[in-house]
């Protein structure tokens, strides 16, 4: 769909088969998140696994997406589920072995499916090796010099060096005991207190993690997800700053030098290996500034999962970020819902609504250049779970960051009438209770009816391969209607959405319907809460 850059420098891919134009796979792929804890559970323990993802595998070529990316299932104490890694390069056994891994990367790539596994490089877990070390050595000792530990303020150091503050809430500071149980130092932790933050001013931890990312390329894996990309410096003098939020802590410059040695990494396998960014930034400018062309070659846009129900805040994201990604010659990214966000049907104001809304959405941004990352069940039209606060789990919760993450995180429903509906098997109830409505939500009920959301997720994706081939990149904004915004790709496809509350005309160039996401009942008219593809009215057809 897209030209391939002149300056590409990555080989063609092995496996699966390269696109024939030579196009790097994933400027332009769909990419779904499993989260590996909630997706499918093989042994029955209520958790998912990796024989739980291979078993479903097929479940997921015939949906139609190109690529995976697994959340962390390295050993890990799980009190950021996983986002807490002791040792970087296993499996943890509540999700199986490396072999049950390698079996699991080599039927996706049989199915034509690319692996992405998440590399979370800002801290690693409380219980990883180095710290332990580091909590046993003395205060200035190269072992603690691998994470960032200081002197507390006041008297007897009792006060935390600075005024940071934790993302998921709280001091960014944790008293450390000295080797006599005396409280002494501090270490620094931007998320919990069991997930310290490492000292990539230390060469140590870069060398490390070359090591960790060639481990798993090694293994064959196609990319890497990368946790908290925009954290991994903190500015050396430690100052307090105006707010104690990661805004003014985050983004230091020395990061980029971090990803242009990544990127040399990447290189030098075949295959097109590929990295993208977990970066919250404050503008598409800032985060195209991590896709540089020596740097990665993807950073979530998470400016499209922010924006509002609205045609002009829809347009500004789709502008800027095309602009953004321009300047770096980049591709883009779409995203709505993820792990860590509410998901986007209730988000859209939930019921009815709120699906509509979620579909018009879906088929917007996959009209759009660039690569599309879905998050499991979003196919399946699942909203925001209200967990009851006996069975939270997330540690943002907890330190009063944030209402929760739980609430996304339930385990998907396959099948049957009630839970855990097929998540794993026999009767026994997944780590996060399912709601019963549920029951008609899970995959095999939808399977079978041509009108539910993952019939109309699969229809979408299969029509995206069939009228993104040939298409170019550029997009061309058209003067539509009030409350809705119009958009051609190339001479080929027209996409318009229309987020106002009453039915809206459609603009001159809507062709021939291609795909809607809500019946289109009148012609030449577009229904509130809906979206649409059609074939450009002036396209000039091949032949
Ligand atoms: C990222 C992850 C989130 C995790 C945090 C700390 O934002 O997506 O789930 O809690 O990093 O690793």
């Amino acid at each position: 769909m897209q030209t391939p850059r002149a300056t590409a420098e990555h080989s063609a891919a092995q496996t699966p088969p390269a696109a024939a134009d030579q196009t790097p796979w994933w400027r332009d792929a769909v990419c779904y998140e499993i989260y590996v804890r909630s997706f499918a559970d093989a042994d029955g323990d209520g958790v998912g696994d990796m024989a739980g993802i291979e078993q479903r595998l097929p479940y997921l070529a015939d949906l139609g997406i190109d690529a995976i990316w697994i959340t962390p299932f390295y050993p890990s104490p799980q009190n950021d589920h996983g986002y807490d890694v002791a040792d970087y390069c296993d499996v943890d056994p509540r999700f199986g072995t490396l072999a049950d891994f390698d079996a699991m990367l080599a039927r996706a790539h049989g199915l034509g499916i690319r692996v992405i596994i998440d590399v979370v490089p800002n801290h690693t877990s409380s219980e990883h090796a180095w710290f332990a070390r580091a909590l046993a050595a003395e205060p200035g000792s190269e072992e603690r010099d691998r994470y960032v530990f200081r002197d507390g303020r006041g008297i007897d150091g009792s006060e935390p060096p600075n005024n940071w503050r934790s993302i998921f809430g709280g001091a960014a500071w944790t008293r450390a005991d000295d080797t006599h149980g005396q409280p002494a130092q501090w270490y620094l932790h931007m998320f919990d207190a069991t997930q310290p933050d490492l000292n990539w001013h230390n060469p140590e931890v870069g060398d490390e993690f070359e090591a960790i990312l060639r481990f798993w390329l090694d293994r064959g894996v196609d990319g890497f997800r990368i946790d908290v990309a925009h954290g991994l410096f903190t500015p050396v003098d430690l100052a307090d700053t105006a707010t104690g939020d990661e805004a003014s802590i985050f983004h230091q410059p020395e990061v980029h030098e971090v990803y242009r040695r990544w990127h040399r990494v990447l290189a030098e396998y075949d295959g097109d290996r590929m990295a993208v960014a977990e970066a919250w930034t404050d503008s598409p400018e800032t985060t195209a500034s991590y896709i540089r062309a020596d740097e990665l070659q993807q950073a979530f846009n998470f400016h499209w999962l922010l924006a509002e129900w609205s045609a002009e805040a829809f347009r500004d994201v789709v502008v800027q970020t095309l602009e953004a990604v321009g300047l770096v010659d980049a591709s883009a990214t779409w995203v709505l819902s993820n792990h860590d966000v509410v998901r986007h049907v209730t988000r859209y104001g939930g019921g009815e609504t709120g699906l509509a809304r979620g579909r018009a959405a879906l088929l917007t941004m996959l009209a759009l250049p660039g690569s599309s990352y879905l998050f499991q069940g979003e196919e399946l039209g699942l909203e925001q779970v209200d967990v009851a606060p006996e069975h939270r789990e997330d540690p943002a919760y907890f330190r009063g960051g944030s209402e929760g993450r739980d609430g996304c995180r339930v385990p998907l429903p396959w099948a049957g009438t009630q839970p855990p509906f097929d998540f794993g098997p026999g009767s026994g109830q997944p780590w996060l209770p399912q709601p019963a409505e549920w029951s008609a939500l899970t995959v095999s009920a939808q399977s079978a009816d041509p009108h539910s959301t993952l019939a109309f997720y699969r229809r979408a994706l299969a029509m995206r391969r069939e009228v993104n081939r040939g298409l170019d990149a550029s997009v061309v904004l058209l003067d539509t209607a009030p409350g809705t915004l119009g958009f051609r790709r190339g001479d080929g496809l027209v996409c318009v959405i229309n987020c106002g509350g009453q039915p809206a005309r459609l603009p001159d160039e809507a062709g021939d319907v291609v795909l809607s996401s809500s019946p289109l009942d009148e012609p030449g008219t577009l229904p509130a809460d809906t979206a649409a593809w059609f074939r450009a009215a002036t396209a000039t057809r091949p032949g």
